[in-house]
């Protein structure tokens, strides 16, 4: 029987280690050749490697995809290498946590360099290759729940949120093309979990068991996904529903601010669904307020 991804040519951003790693195993051993890259290079090699090892096809790239022209040098070497690209999984990913308050610039800025500008700058060059090439082909970007919001999170909560956004407008730009573009939020004990709040609590989750999904979506099997979130990891694969219009307030000739103050309380007090990454109760229906002491 012929592996699910036989013949197709993948990149990988961010595949040193990690969620990318295991994408990367898995690929691979569903048929793919596969480009490992990662800005730290003897990773990315370490993973070749092994892969060669165990007799799959791989390469090895250390283009820094938060430039234009790392993006565009790493997607050219997957055609140099295997004559074609048919997936790009942009997975590579940093964190520099600060409250809103602390948060510098070139902190953001290098969050959504890497982030939101890297899977713009991968997609986009990917995508004209695909295009050019007549096949069609499969995009999967790296989302988090941190995009409902997190504290010490505005950098990245931003970027992923970006990322969930160009996902659904990709999809739709790109589906008369044959170009299929999902996300995933996956579930990982990584190096950069290892940062995250209460991480030594936390459980061990595999950072392969996000693999499997990716190549499914991958797959043809997946012909009728796109423009879709999933969460993955652990034991889960968990539809993240598209943000859309809830209750809504009609009034003939519009809202005035007198008929907003009359009916706005009426209308959505107790509306307000789970709230942020943690998905905990609206908390701020009791009002509020400035700090009682404010020296
Ligand atoms: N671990 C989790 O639980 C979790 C949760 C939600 C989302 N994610 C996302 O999953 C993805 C993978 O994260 P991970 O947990 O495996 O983290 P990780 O730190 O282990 O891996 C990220 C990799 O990206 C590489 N990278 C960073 N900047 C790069 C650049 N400019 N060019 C090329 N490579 C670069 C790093 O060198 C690293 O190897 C990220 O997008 C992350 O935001 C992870």
């Amino acid at each position: 029987m012929s592996k699910i991804l036989e013949g197709k040519a993948a990149v990988v951003t961010g595949a040193g280690r990690g969620v990318g790693k295991g994408h990367c195993e898995h690929l691979v051993a569903n048929g793919a050749s596969v480009v490992i890259n990662d800005i730290m290079l003897e990773e990315a090699q370490k993973v070749v490697e092994e892969i060669k090892a165990a007799g799959g096809n791989a390469v090895a790239s250390d283009a820094d995809i938060s430039t234009r022209e790392g993006c565009e040098a790493l997607i050219q070497l997957c055609c140099d290498e295997f004559g074609k690209i048919d997936i790009l999984v942009n997975n590579a990913g940093v964190l520099r946590d600060k409250s809103m308050l602390k948060l510098e610039d070139a902190d953001f800025e290098l969050v959504w360099r890497v982030h939101v500008m890297g899977t713009f700058w991968c997609s986009q060059t990917a995508a004209k290759k695909m295009i050019e090439q007549g096949s069609g082909g499969s995009i999967v970007n790296t989302t988090s729940g941190a995009h409902f919001g997190n504290f010490g999170q505005t950098n990245y909560a931003a970027a992923k949120g970006a990322i969930a956004s160009m996902t659904y407008t990709w999809a739709i730009e790109l589906a008369k093309k044959g170009i299929r573009v999902n996300a995933i939020g996956p579930l990982a004990t990584t190096h950069m979990s290892k940062t995250f709040k209460d991480a030594d609590k936390m459980p061990y989750f595999d950072p392969a068991a996000n693999g499997p999904f990716v190549c499914w979506l991958c797959s043809e099997e997946a012909d009728f996904v796109s423009g879709q979130v999933f969460g993955t990891g652990g034991e889960r694969v968990s539809h993240m529903v598209q943000p859309h219009y809830g209750k809504t307030m009609m009034r003939e000739g519009g809202w005035d601010l007198e008929s907003i103050s009359k009916h706005f309380k009426t209308n959505f007090f107790g509306e307000f669904g789970p709230f942020g990454i943690l998905g905990k109760p609206y908390p701020f229906y009791d009002g509020i307020q400035p700090p009682a002491n404010d020296d």
